[in-house]
């Protein structure tokens, strides 16, 4: 692997997660693999779980991380081509990448989309640049639309949660929108859909509001409704998540506040296991009955973050 930017840089999805699980059960395995070596986090966005479940797989690799978080203590950083700085910006990437290239073994970047510019967010162009310009392995730590860092601990933890309800051949995955109180990324979504349809072992539902259908090229081989009762019939996992609309770009064609996921809705699912990112807004997106009931898989989903995290920094290392 040379760069982790989205599924389509993993060979093989199901190698990657016994990798991961692997190392959840033996997590200093490895630790000479990146002996002497040094790896770059930078944030251009706030962070939780990233943030940590990186430096942490890092440190079980052997590897020095340093987090830089660009957005409060870096130079405001321009991006555009040809551009005339004469404003707010004070630094090119492509003065700074090649710098930070020359410091670490591996970049890894944060950035969120404008969600004014279509177009833009979706070249990805923060993060192609990076990897235009730094000379080392860049791995997304989320980008402008896709987060598949998440998405692999996503998988991850779907397989081992399989384990235990060995009834299931075949699991029923629901991705349910979510309100929220204002624009939100695709990303996670996005990210979500494109693993699961990479992966294949799962029949796939979206169900979302009118209003807020997602970019086709991620959620093909989806089926999608508007009717979350419908979605919800039988499902053995629900991922809950919000996104702003990507055709009326970075809208809330409504607030939908009915679809917020509770435990009698949860009543139609195959007694449903259910996931969220994280962080997430009680009783907006996700009720607090279920967030705190034994169905609940946000726990898990974080933790398991370290486990998707090495695994990728170890093929990178490996050069696999
Ligand atoms: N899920 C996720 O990426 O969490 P953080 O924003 O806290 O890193």
């Amino acid at each position: 692997m040379k760069n982790f930017i989205s599924v389509n840089d993993v060979a093989n999805i199901d190698a990657l997660v016994q990798k991961a699980l692997f190392y959840k059960q033996q997590p200093l395995a490895d630790i000479a693999l990146g002996a002497n070596k040094k790896i770059g986090l930078l944030f251009l966005n706030p962070s939780l779980r990233t943030r940590i479940s990186t430096q942490l797989a890092a440190k079980n690799l052997g590897m020095e991380a340093i987090v830089f978080n660009v957005d409060k203590e870096g130079w405001a950083l321009e991006f555009a081509v040809g551009a005339v700085m004469n404003g707010t910006t004070v630094e090119h990437v492509k003065d700074a990448a090649p710098v930070l290239g020359s410091y670490f073994d591996i970049l890894c970047i944060r950035t969120f989309p404008s969600l004014q510019n279509r177009d833009e967010d979706y070249a990805e162009t923060i993060i192609h640049q990076f990897m235009q310009y730094a000379g080392v392995p860049v791995v997304s730590l989320e980008s402008a639309t896709l987060h598949p860092l998440q998405s692999l601990a996503d998988i991850i933890t779907i397989k081992e949660d399989l384990v235990k309800r060995s009834s299931i051949v075949k699991p029923k995955i629901v991705l349910s929108w979510a309100p929220h109180i204002k624009p939100l990324p695709q990303c996670v979504a996005n990210s979500f859909a494109q693993w699961v349809n990479a992966w294949g072992e799962a029949d796939f539902v979206i169900a979302h509001p009118e209003g807020y259908a997602l970019d086709d090229q991620f959620t093909g081989g989806a089926s999608i409704t508007n009717n979350q009762s419908e979605a919800l019939q039988g499902a053995d996992y629900v991922y809950v998540k919000n996104w702003s609309a990507y055709h009326d770009y970075g809208a809330m064609p409504a607030p939908h506040t009915d679809w917020m996921l509770t435990n009698t809705k949860l009543a139609q699912s195959n007694n449903a296991k259910v996931m969220h990112c994280l962080p997430v807004r009680r009783n907006v997106e996700l009720s607090d009955d279920i967030l705190d009931s034994e169905n609940s898989l946000v726990t898990l989903q974080g933790g398991n973050r370290v486990w998707a995290a090495q695994a990728v920094i170890g093929e990178i290392l490996r050069g696999a």
